[in-house]
């Protein structure tokens, strides 16, 4: 009993949690494309932080790094899933491409992935942080430049 109890809890937890971060794009109306966004998002809040540590305005600390690269490199790796149902919304910049070639979007994110994990792998200072951004950078553009409007 009591541990139906603390399932009932934590499911009611699991998507207050949901609804917040939701709800918090707001004027965009269609669930999956909200999520698609926040994704996105985060994959850009990662990249900005490591934009600061290159630059200076933020410390080196290699922990914090990794822990951001696993922030790209998970949300690209749910990005074919994430954008697999069509769907659109007006304040939705994805173009209609992606549904029409979607193998080659999921290559693209894959791609991302690919590039966030190697960097997971070689990553020791922040001289190496300029060719990460670029090279995690060229992965944005290749899949924006097509299917972003
Ligand atoms: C496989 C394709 C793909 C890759 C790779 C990709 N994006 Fe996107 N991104 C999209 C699409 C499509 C949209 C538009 C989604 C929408 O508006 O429904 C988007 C939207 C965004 C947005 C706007 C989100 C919002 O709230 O409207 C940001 C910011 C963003 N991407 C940042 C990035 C950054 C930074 C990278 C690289 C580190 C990246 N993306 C890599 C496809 C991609």
């Amino acid at each position: 009993m009591k541990f139906f109890k603390c399932l009932v809890l934590s499911v009611i937890v699991y998507f207050g949690l949901w609804i917040m971060s939701a709800t918090s794009h707001s004027g965009v109306e269609n669930e999956i494309v909200k999520a698609r966004m926040m994704s996105m998002k985060e994959i850009a809040a990662s990249m900005k932080y490591i934009g600061k540590v290159q630059r200076g305005t933020q410390p080196f600390d290699l922990n914090e790094i990794k822990k951001n690269l696993e922030t790209i490199k998970y949300n690209a790796s749910i990005t074919p899933k994430l954008f697999e149902k069509y769907a659109v919304d007006p304040l939705s910049e994805a173009g209609t491409e992606i549904w029409e070639t979607f193998d080659d979007f999921k290559t693209k994110a894959l791609q991302l992935e690919k590039t966030a994990d190697q960097f997971l792998n070689t990553v020791e200072n922040k001289e190496q942080l300029k060719e990460a951004l670029r090279g995690l950078g060229s992965n944005c553009k290749s899949c924006h430049s097509k299917y972003r409007n």
